[in-house]
C-alpha cells in the first residue's frame, strides 16, 4: 500500500523582524545574517500566538469536513509545548471540530520529533487503510535577546495529512536513524530559552549527516544520483547550504548537480524569510522545493535528513505522486502572504516576543490584542489556556 503526505498546510505568525533592523542594532555587519547565515527575517509570535494556535492555523487552512470525519489520530511534534501533561494535539482536536473517536498525542525529540510521527503515522494508516493522520510540527523558537542565537529565531506550524494513495509524497520504506547522546542544544524544565553550545551543534549537525547519508547509501545501495532533490532540517539557511556541500558528489554529471543545486535553492526561500520553526523546518523545506521548483515531476524521489539536537538524525525519502503540484499553494502567492507581516521594531520585537503572562493570585491573564492567525489564546483562566476561533472582523 502507497502511504504518505496528502497534503500540507503551514501557518506562521503574523509579525516579522527585518534582520538588517537586527543587526544594526546589535552592531553586526547586515553581512553576517543576509550573506553568513542566509536569513532575511524571522517571524515573530506575540503572546497570544503559541504552537497550538499556529498548528489548528495550520491544518484548519487545509482540512475538508470530510478529513475531519476521518481523522483518528493527531500527533504534535513540538519542543515548545505549553503543557507538561495534556498534549497541544488535544486542544487542536477541539478547536478543529475533529470526530471524538481519534488519539492525540504529542511527541518530543527536539526538531527531529516529527519525523518520528510521520512513520508512526505510516505505521498506523498500514493497520487501517481507511483512516486519516494529522501530523503537525508547531514551534517557537526564542533564543534570547542579545544571545548568539537570537538570530535563528522563528515560528511557525506546518500540518501535513497521511493518508494512504497521498497526492503529494509517498513515504518510503528506506530509512536509517542515528543517535549519539551528546550536549549541542538543550532546555531544562525550568529554562524557558535553550542552553547552546553553537558551534559544537553545527560541527555535529554535519558530522551526523555524514555518517546518517554514508550508511544509508551503503544499507539501500543508493547514491545522491538517485534524488532530484534534498531537504535538510534548516535552523538556518547557511547551515543546510554547508551540507548540501558535504554530500555533493563531485563525480556527478554537471546537469544532475546543477539540478540538485538548483532545488536545493527553492528549498530554503520560505526558511529565508521566516527562521527556524525547529520540528517543522525540514517540512517547510519541503514544502518550499515543492511549491517553488519548476524541475520537479511526478516520479522523482526526494531524500531528506532530519536533525533534532541532543542528538538524533534520520534519513529517509519519498517519491512524488504525479499530479502533486495540484494540491499545492503557488510559491509566489506565499510569498506574498509573507510579505503581509507587521514589521517591528527592534524595540517592539524585544517587547512582543518575550512578553511573560502576568498571572493574578487565581492563576488568571488576559492579554492586549495582537494580530495572529485563525486562532488565538484569548487568556488564561485559572491556569486554564483558552482559545478561540477569531471572528472575521478582527482579522
Ligand atoms: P554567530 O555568532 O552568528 O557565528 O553564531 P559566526 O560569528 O560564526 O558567524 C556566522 C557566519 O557569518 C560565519 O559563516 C561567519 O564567517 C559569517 P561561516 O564561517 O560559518 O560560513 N560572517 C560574515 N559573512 C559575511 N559578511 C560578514 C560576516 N561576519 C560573519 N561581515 C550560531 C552562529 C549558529 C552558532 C548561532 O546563531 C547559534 O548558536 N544558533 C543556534 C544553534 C543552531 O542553530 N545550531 C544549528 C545546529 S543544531 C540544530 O540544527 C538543532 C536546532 O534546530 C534545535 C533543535 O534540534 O531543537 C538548533
Amino acid at each position: 500500500m502507497k502511504i504518505g503526505i496528502d497534503k500540507i498546510g503551514f501557518a506562521t505568525a503574523q509579525y516579522m523582524l527585518d534582520m538588517n533592523d537586527l543587526a544594526h542594532s546589535r552592531g553586526a555587519e547586515p553581512e553576517k545574517f543576509s550573506k553568513g547565515l542566509l536569513l532575511q527575517a524571522l517571524s515573530i509570535a506575540p503572546i497570544t500566538e503559541d504552537i497550538i494556535t499556529l498548528g489548528a492555523s495550520a491544518a484548519e487552512k487545509m482540512l475538508t469536513q470530510d478529513d475531519k470525519e476521518n481523522i483518528d489520530m493527531i500527533i504534535v511534534a513540538t519542543e515548545s509545548g505549553v503543557d507538561q501533561s495534556k498534549a497541544a494535539a488535544v486542544y487542536i482536536h477541539h478547536l478543529l471540530g475533529i470526530q471524538p473517536f481519534a488519539r492525540s498525542i504529542e511527541m518530543k525529540e527536539a526538531c527531529y520529533s516529527a519525523t518520528a510521527a510521520l512513520d508512526y503515522a505510516k505505521l498506523h494508516i498500514g493497520k487501517n487503510p481507511d483512516s486519516k493522520v494529522l501530523v503537525i510540527a508547531s514551534d517557537i523558537a526564542k533564543y534570547g535577546i542579545g544571545t548568539p542565537g537570537e538570530s535563528t529565531q522563528g515560528a511557525g506550524s506546518i500540518a501535513m495529512l497521511l493518508t494512504k494513495d497521498p497526492a503529494i509524497l509517498v513515504l518510503q520504506d528506506q530509512s536509517l536513524a542515528l543517535t549519539r547522546d551528546i550536549m549541542d542544544f538543550w532546555r531544562p524544565n525550568y529554562s524557558t530559552t535553550p542552553f547552546v553550545n553553537g558551534m559544537y551543534s553545527t560541527k555535529q549537525y554535519l558530522d551526523m549527516l555524514k555518517t546518517s547519508w554514508d550508511e544509508y547509501q551503503k544499507r539501500f545501495n543508493k547514491s545522491l544520483a538517485d534524488f532530484a532533490a534534498f531537504c535538510f532540517h534548516i535552523p538556518f539557511p547557511k547551515l543546510a547550504l554547508k551540507g548540501f556541500n558535504k554530500i555533493l558528489d563531485k563525480s556527478l554529471p554537471e546537469a544532475i548537480k546543477e539540478k540538485l543545486k538548483d532545488n536545493f535553492e527553492q528549498s530554503i526561500l520560505y526558511s529565508q524569510q521566516i527562521g527556524n520553526i525547529y520540528t517543522g523546518s525540514l517540512f517547510l523545506g519541503l514544502l518550499s522545493l515543492l511549491e517553488n521548483s519548476t524541475k520537479l515531476q511526478g516520479g522523482d524521489q526526494i531524500a531528506m535528513f532530519s536533525y533534532g539536537s541532543g542528538a538524533v538524525a534520520e534519513i529517509f525519502t519519498g517519491t512524488l505522486a504525479e499530479g502533486f503540484q495540484q494540491q499545492l499553494s503557488k510559491g509566489q502567492d506565499r510569498m506574498q502572504e509573507l510579505r503581509q507581516r507587521i514589521p517591528l521594531s527592534v524595540e517592539d520585537y524585544e517587547r512582543i516576543f518575550f512578553e511573560n503572562a502576568l498571572l493574578d493570585e487565581n492563576g488568571s491573564a488576559s492579554f492586549a490584542e495582537y494580530k495572529t492567525g485563525i486562532f488565538a489564546l484569548r487568556e488564561i483562566f485559572e491556569h486554564q489556556r483558552i482559545y478561540q476561533k477569531v471572528t472575521v472582523n478582527e482579522k
